[in-house]
């Protein structure tokens, strides 16, 4: 290391300290939460290369080893997997491709008997068309009560053919599709902000929200601790369902868009309001209110973690505050590019957001919507990667450089207070599978966009479990459902478990230390000083030093507990972060 390289200082100056506790002793206030996607997670069926129940109850020692606090289980509900399972037929029973309602029960007294609590995937904006309730839809007449409970509406253009608003799909195309009569004639349009098979249930509807009660109702009696809950942010949609346009480059979710999986908030032409009329409207809020007290009438602490593509982060505190929900996945966080000034920024602004409602805040890096940040962090600015990337896309990540960025900056984040949740696969230093061939892909927006976007496939690749098995241990038949790549026997548990300075074991010294210094309930204190580069504070006894950039920077004073890479002078190299005890 060349010492004109340097641009550290021997001892950091404390800057004033920022109470960021958040109040209360809840579990959710300070967990970590492991997602688990139940079809690439573990076959123990073992029959068909699709993760189930079963193969989840058998691997989850080695959550516990791991060192989480809770899984997160994404949907296992009935359904004909036309989103992966977030279009749901039967929002209380279990699919047979995942096991069955006794699997269920077997694997959340297994995660109680580990000490892990258990949240379930709730999926309130919209059904399956397969879902009973829009069958008996389909068959009744307009104006029933049967279609109340979507949104059905009569056409525009003379003679009804042209849908009732321009909105677009999330996936691509239009967010409208034309029922046809049983006498062959056209019928009334119903409105799917994802996918034609998942119609937008009618949150207006006194009735729909009373099953929704009952569902919750369901599963808090069977013993959950609480629901990831999806598209918070677009139960209910803007009086009139006013025309809107979104940015030529946005996307889906709703917030700011860097990522491109929402719209941008951009110039609309004539009268279109200025924000999406279908994303984040005030009524959403007395619907989270109403569960709050359903959840009220249980024992224990059990959470709503809002998933809300919802920004700015004051806007997003709104699904948090004391009687909403307890927990919003923090997707600003996640869209942050890695760097000093924008990573001290994100941090701020969450913590500061969150605690001004009493909530946590939660910190997230990956999940089975975006880009492994394994891969993401090593994109370049040519390669907007919102719709997934793939073989064709330009600028494609350096494998290495990306795994190097996504152990510093879990690093950072696991030693921040609040939430935090981790994405199966990550603590295995995963990058997204980009070569997948075009006929193995199965996500919507790949179909509905005639491939333009990859969409999310590429994150979620079955998991590799053991290097030398078939379909690398994922299960007994040597299937899976997306095809592993050939080199990925090096990323498997098996070949990690117990190697120094591996990625798992980097999460395991996190994981295990965060618990030790209890540092999600704690406070930050930033430390001044540093280049701009550097992301440095004191949470309790430890001390965090981040390094985004490219020259090493003084460390001060300490014991190193732990180091995203290994290094052996006091210098610590670019993109690279360390914990020491003060
Ligand atoms: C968000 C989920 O995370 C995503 O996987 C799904 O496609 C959409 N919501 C629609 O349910």
């Amino acid at each position: 290391m060349n010492s004109d390289t340097l641009q550290g200082i021997s001892a950091p100056a404390p800057a004033s300290v920022v109470p960021f506790r958040s109040s209360g002793s809840e579990w959710w206030r300070s967990a970590v939460i492991y997602q688990i996607y139940p079809r690439s997670f573990a076959d123990g069926m073992g029959d068909d290369g699709l993760g189930d129940l079963i193969g989840i109850t058998e691997r989850m020692p080695a959550l516990v080893e791991l060192g989480v606090d809770a899984i997160w289980l994404s949907p296992f509900y009935t359904s004909p997997q036309k989103d992966a399972g977030y279009d749901v037929a039967d929002y209380c029973d279990v699919d047979p491709i995942f096991g069955t309602l006794a699997d269920f029960d077997a694997l959340q007294a297994r995660a109680h008997e580990l000490g892990l609590k258990l949240i379930v995937d709730l999926v309130p904006n919209h059904s399956s068309d397969q879902h009973a309730w829009f069958q008996a839809a389909l068959v009744s007449p307009a104006g029933s009560p049967e279609r109340d409970r979507y949104m059905f509406s009569e056409g525009t253009g003379t003679d009804g053919e042209l849908p009732p608003n321009n909105w677009e799909s999330v996936f691509g195309g239009p967010a409208w599709s034309r029922l046809t009569n049983a006498d062959g004639t056209a019928g009334q349009w119903y409105l799917h902000l994802f996918d034609p098979s998942q119609p937008d249930l009618n949150w207006q509807n006194p009735w729909v929200r009373e099953k929704f009660r009952d569902i919750l109702r369901f599963w808090l009696d069977r013993g959950v601790d609480g629901f990831r809950v999806d598209v918070a942010h677009g139960l209910i949609k803007a009086a009139g369902l006013p025309d809107y346009t979104p940015p030529a480059d946005g996307g889906s979710m709703g917030g700011s868009g860097s990522l491109g999986l929402e719209p941008e908030i951009g110039a609309h032409a004539g009268t279109e309001p200025s924000t999406p009329p279908y994303w984040a409207q005030d009524g959403v809020h007395e619907i989270y209110r109403d569960w709050h007290s359903v959840l009220e009438e249980y024992e224990g602490d059990r959470v709503l973690c809002a998933e809300a593509w919802v920004e700015p982060l004051t806007t997003l505190a709104r699904w948090v505050r004391p009687d909403e929900m307890h927990q919003a996945f923090n997707f600003s966080y996640l869209e942050t590019p890695w760097s000093g000034p924008t990573m001290r920024a994100v941090i701020n602004s969450s913590l500061t957001a969150f605690t001004g409602v009493g909530a946590p805040s939660t910190w997230v890096l990956s999940n089975h919507d975006v880009v492994r940040h394994a891969s993401r962090l090593a994109l370049t600015a040519e390669n907007p990667q919102g719709h997934g990337i793939g073989p064709r896309s330009p600028g494609q990540p350096e494998r290495a450089l990306g795994l190097r960025r996504a152990r510093a900056a879990t690093t950072l984040m696991l030693a921040l207070p609040g939430s935090a949740y981790v994405y199966q696969g990550e603590e295995l230093g995963l990058p997204e599978v980009i070569d997948l061939p075009d006929d193995a892909r199965q996500d919507p927006t790949w179909f509905r966009t005639n491939g333009e976007r990859y969409g999310r496939d590429g994150c979620r690749v079955p998991l590799p479990w053991e290097a030398d098995s078939p379909s690398y241990g994922f299960g007994d038949s040597g299937k899976s459902w997306l095809p592993q790549p050939a080199d990925w026997a090096p990323y498997a548990r098996d070949c990690q478990r117990g190697v120094v300075g591996s990625t798992l074991e980097l999460y395991r010294a996190l994981l295990a230390e965060r618990a030790a210094a209890d540092l999600g309930l704690g406070d930050i204190e930033w430390l001044t000083g540093y280049p701009d580069a550097v992301v440095a504070f004191r949470n309790g006894s430890v001390t965090v030093i981040a390094n985004t950039g490219a020259a090493a920077v003084a460390l001060p004073a300490g014991e190193i507990i732990v180091a995203s890479e290994a290094f052996d002078t006091r210098l610590l190299p670019g993109d690279t972060s360390v914990w020491i005890r003060s």
